[in-house]
């Protein structure tokens, strides 16, 4: 028994900030954005959105492709580490917004991850028999999070959402393999430190600026590029599969020189890369999710093709998924 996706959806917030916008917040410029990380612009999100509307739009998409209705859903899956609040879950308030009254529903924060992480826990609830239907959504209002007086981390990140459909396949297309992975000694590259029982908000924590997102850039670069080149290479061997036979390589969308060394390492060209972070930036779990909707509904992708997702992020977490699709 293998686990299929049979719908995508993604939602982006209207609103645009791009590099030039960013040039008037802090001592940056459009050129060192672009050269450093390939993005242009990123969207964030409304007073009024949070994590759990733009679930919501994305999922309403993917269930109208998949052809079920909410009440079809056995389990809601949501990756985020921006989620409406700590407690509960964005996947219990999605579940109430979607009417999705039969699906159990929790969260997975995983990071930049997360989206892998949650596609690994369907595809085993599915592959178990457990559930039929499950969705499995990625969304993140990283603005919210952001730092805008911090140049190092204001300019890489953005807000949106993916969501897929997950049913049981009756041939033999669907998830070939997943795996996922974690590191916890190197947790403090990349992190939120208040807010949690470790450092509760406080008059301090605001005035400290400890509730938004530090990252050691650098470090969490060159840790990235070394672990996702070897994932992609022996996810790849694994399968028997060869990389000439790859129709599209959808990474998650952190860095274009990430991005570049990940495609050289397999031998592909950049034109079977699927690529969109000039427009968005980092939208951490929600990033696979939008790309494979933009890559399915563009026609990138077609019956049959392989396609190998990965992603690497806090934690440290990283993971790869091989579909045939
Ligand atoms: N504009 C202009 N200069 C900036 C800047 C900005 N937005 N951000 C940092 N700089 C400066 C730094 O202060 C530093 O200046 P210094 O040499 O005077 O100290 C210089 O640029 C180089 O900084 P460094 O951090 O070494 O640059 P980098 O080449 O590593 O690029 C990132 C920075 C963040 C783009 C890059 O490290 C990166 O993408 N890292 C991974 C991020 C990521 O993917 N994280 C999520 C994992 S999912």
């Amino acid at each position: 028994m293998r686990s299929r996706i049979i719908g995508t959806g993604s939602y982006l917030p209207e609103r645009v900030i791009t590099n030039f916008d960013l040039e008037k917040m802090v001592d940056t410029s459009d050129e060192w954005i672009r050269e450093r990380t390939g993005i242009r612009e990123r969207r964030v999100a409304s007073e009024e959105e949070v994590a759990s509307d733009l679930a919501h739009e994305a999922s309403v998409k993917a269930l109208q492709m998949a052809g079920l209705s909410p009440k079809d859903i056995d389990l809601i899956i949501v990756a985020t580490v921006s989620g409406d609040m700590p407690l509960p879950s964005t996947a219990c308030i999605l579940q109430h917004k979607l009417d999705a009254t039969k699906a159990a529903a929790f969260d997975i924060n995983a990071a930049c991850s997360g989206f892998i992480y949650a596609l690994a826990v369907a595809d085993a609830f599915i592959k178990s028999g457990i559930y039929r239907n499950i969705l499995v959504v990625g969304t993140e209002v990283l603005s919210r999070f952001t730092d805008w007086q911090d140049r190092t981390t204001c300019v890489l990140l953005g807000d949106g959402a993916g969501a897929v459909v997950l049913t049981p396949s009756n041939n033999e297309y669907g998830v070939l393999s997943i795996k996922i992975f974690a590191d916890g000694s190197m947790w403090d590259l990349l992190h939120i430190p208040a807010g949690g029982s470790k450092m509760p908000a406080s008059e301090e924590t605001v005035k400290n600026r400890l509730h938004f997102i530090k990252m050691r850039g650098n470090e969490t670069f060159k840790v990235a590029v070394r672990t996702l080149e070897k994932l992609v290479i022996e996810t790849l061997k694994e399968n028997g599969v060869k990389s000439s036979e790859l129709a599209l390589l959808i990474p998650h969308q952190a860095n274009m020189r990430i991005i570049s060394a990940t495609a050289k390492r397999l031998g592909l060209s950049l034109d079977r890369v699927m690529l969109n972070l000039d427009k968005y930036g980092n939208t951490s779990a929600a990033s696979i999710p939008i790309a494979l909707d933009e890559a399915a509904r563009q026609g990138k992708i077609k019956e049959g093709d392989y396609i190998l997702l990965e992603a690497f992020g806090g934690g440290l977490t990283w993971g790869a998924a091989l579909i045939r699709w």
